[in-house]
């Protein structure tokens, strides 16, 4: 229901991350529309500026803090995402210009705390607290997000649709923030899943996006990913889909099968190995050696006639030697990924991987980065004739 006395306040979204966080942003644009606010295209006219943010990386992280040190002023900020749950209320004391910070679970919570904010400026959101907490609203403790949430109608892009098949993800990938911020996975409903393609489509979209941590692993009620994309190929007026991303453990042949015969699901899979080194995949606690991955690679390329084939590797985890870093090279070779995303190692607050002692020096994950960067790319080329 539109509410009149938000019609003339301006709402901007900058997104960072994956593409888990482009469809959130757009969750929150929905809603607030629906709540009667404008969302525009530029920081410069916006009453409110909201950073969606992500915390694979440090990186990531510092780009959005020092972003946030460059407003001074009038503007109300809002930190969301996996940053505002990694940081909950310290993130005040970061940065006092935050006037709200709302975790991945609690992104419905928004329009409401705009509403908060706008008829308690200057007074105390929360008691009991210090006085820089004092106008200030963080909503970090939700674990499920309602699923109207999913079905305002709003889509950024006319003919593509990202939909969110499962949330969070329970894997504890012993580099990886994602679990802590976004929690265990829970899979959506299949009826839900359907009725926001159906949406969607009906809606003029031609292009779908399946979006989880790990897709996968999708379940409910007896129907699997592979099921899941059967049901989804069926639906009349969708032309194409693919969907992000895969975890080698949960990859079986009925998968692989159903990427070669569904005439409508694109014929690319994105299987993120990490390391070419069996003794540090086991300390990244992925669940599969180098062999299992190859083996799947191999059935993938003889099931899917020239699919593509892409990954992510990481380079630099603790106590990675020449040697290992050598044996991601060759696994690259053999491998022949269309793509690899390269990442050096960021150590993260939580996880199992911050307790070992991040051994190399950035010189040396910047030199194995580039080396390693450098043969994809050489590989990447070569495949592209
Ligand atoms: N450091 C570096 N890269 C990471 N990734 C996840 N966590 C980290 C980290 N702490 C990479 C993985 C994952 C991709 C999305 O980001 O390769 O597949
Ligand atoms: Fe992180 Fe591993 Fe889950 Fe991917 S599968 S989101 S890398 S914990």
């Amino acid at each position: 229901m539109i509410n009149k006395a938000f019609t003339n306040k301006k709402v901007f979204i900058k997104t960072f991350g994956c593409q888990m966080n482009v469809r959130d942003s757009e969750v929150i644009c929905g809603l607030l529309k629906k709540a009667g606010y404008q969302i525009c295209d530029s920081d410069k006219e916006a009453d409110v500026v909201i950073f969606n943010t992500c915390s694979v990386r440090q990186h990531a992280e510092d780009r959005v803090w020092s972003l946030i040190g460059s407003y001074k002023g009038s503007k109300i900020i809002g930190l969301v995402g996996c940053m505002a749950q990694n940081h909950k209320q310290q993130a005040f004391c970061r940065d006092p210009s935050i006037s709200f910070v709302v975790g991945p679970q609690d992104i419905d919570k928004i329009p409401h705390i705009l509403l908060r904010l706008s008829r308690n400026k200057g007074q105390p959101l929360k008691s009991g607290d210090s006085p820089l907490f004092q106008s200030k609203i963080w909503e970090t403790d939700g674990q499920v997000r309602p699923e109207e949430i999913y079905h305002t109608g709003f889509l950024q892009d006319k003919e593509h649709a990202y939909v969110v098949i499962s949330e969070g993800c329970s894997n504890f990938c012993s580099y990886c923030v994602v679990p802590y911020v976004r929690g265990p996975l829970r899979h959506r409903k299949l009826k839900d899943i359907l009725r926001e393609v159906q949406d969607a489509l009906a809606g003029g979209v031609t292009k779908v996006t399946l979006l989880g941590q790990n897709v996968n692993a999708y379940c409910d009620d007896g129907v699997n990913f592979a099921k899941l994309l059967e049901k989804v190929n069926g639906l009349a007026g969708l032309q194409s889909f693919d969907f992000f991303t895969s975890h080698p453990k949960d990859t079986s042949l009925e998968l692989f099968k159903a990427i070669g015969g569904l005439d409508k699901l694109t014929k690319t899979l994105h299987l993120p190995v990490q390391s070419g080194s069996d003794r540090i995949l086991k300390l990244m606690n992925r669940g599969y050696s180098v062999k299992d991955y190859l083996v799947l690679i191999d059935s993938y390329r003889k099931i899917v006639k020239g699919g593509i084939l892409t990954s992510d590797i990481i380079v630099g985890f603790p106590t990675e030697t020449d040697e290992e870093f050598e044996q991601s090279c060759g696994l690259l070779k053999k491998a022949g990924f269309n793509a690899a995303y390269i990442f050096k190692y960021s150590p993260r607050p939580n996880t199992q991987a911050a307790g070992l002692s991040d051994s190399l020096t950035m010189e040396e994950k910047e030199g194995r980065h580039k080396k390693i960067l450098d043969l994809q790319r050489g590989i990447s080329n070569k495949l592209k004739g």
